[in-house]
């Protein structure tokens, strides 16, 4: 469903963060990419769903060439989720899941937060998905990180996404709050067969959640194991 081919990007200062990625990722897959900081983890998610323009090579996501043209469908395609959970503080956990249904084009209707009665219940079904149905009318800034980045969560997979993408989803919790972002994150992947990729730091998280660990190191793929086939001089050359 996704496949990367020979990626390259250059930023306009010169810096070169992605130099050749090759990259195949099946329907229904969890993939965790592994890298020290600065090896380009965040750019390439950035690229698979048209946040930066790529300098050259491919990618094809659900038969679909990602360019110019196809922004917005493939941005219908996705959901995202990141580290800081970007969530608007003064808004509820409702309001804020509401917002990942307008695109870019219609953003200014958030302002005044015009959603139809069925759009409401799909955002009430995307909070209860993630187990946080009893907050939906509090305020995002009166939850815990934990429950920040389940609301983070639900806003990414009310669209019924195809593919998930996840930056550093767990890298400011603590562990028993990474390990239910993680099971939960499993569990959409399992239940509605979504397909996940998921920048990590910690090896540990990596293996008992994903299917397949995908090592980055300098722009290029280092490793791309199965977790029980990951050993220690994969693991030496990219935390070293
Ligand atoms: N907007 C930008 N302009 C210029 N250079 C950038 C930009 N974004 C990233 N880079 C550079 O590209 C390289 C890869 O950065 P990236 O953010 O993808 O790394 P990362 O693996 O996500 O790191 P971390 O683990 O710290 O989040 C780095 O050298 C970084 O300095
Ligand atoms: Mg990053």
């Amino acid at each position: 469903m996704l496949e990367i081919i020979n990626l390259k990007k250059t930023f306009k200062n010169g810096s070169s963060a992605l130099k050749g990625i090759n990259l195949k990722i099946n329907k229904g897959e969890f993939v965790s990419i592994l890298g020290p900081s600065g090896s380009g983890k965040t750019t390439l998610l950035r690229t698979i769903n048209g946040l930066e323009n790529i300098s050259g090579g491919e990618i094809y996501f659900d038969n679909i060439k990602i360019g110019h043209n196809s922004i917005l469908e493939v941005q219908k395609k996705t959901g995202m989720i990141f580290q800081e959970f970007n969530l608007v503080n003064n808004l509820s956990a409702i309001n804020n899941v509401l917002t990942g249904l307008l695109s870019s084009s219609n953003k200014f209707l958030s302002l005044f937060y015009l959603f139809k009665k069925s759009q409401k219940i799909k955002a009430l079904k995307s909070l209860e998905t993630v187990g946080l149905l009893n907050k939906s009318y509090n305020r995002s800034d009166e939850l815990s990180g934990g429950q920040r980045q389940r609301v983070g969560i639900a806003r990414a997979i009310i669209k019924k996404p195809l593919l998930l993408l996840a930056d550093e989803p767990v890298a400011s919790l603590d562990p028993k709050a990474a390990n239910l972002i993680l099971s939960l994150l499993k569990k959409i992947n399992k239940e509605f067969g979504t397909t996940i990729l998921c920048n990590l730091h910690q090896v540990d998280l990596a293996k008992k959640y994903s299917d397949r660990l995908v090592g980055i190191l300098d722009g290029k793929i280092f490793f791309d194991e199965k977790p029980q086939n990951i050993n220690k001089n994969n693991l030496k050359k990219i935390y070293i």
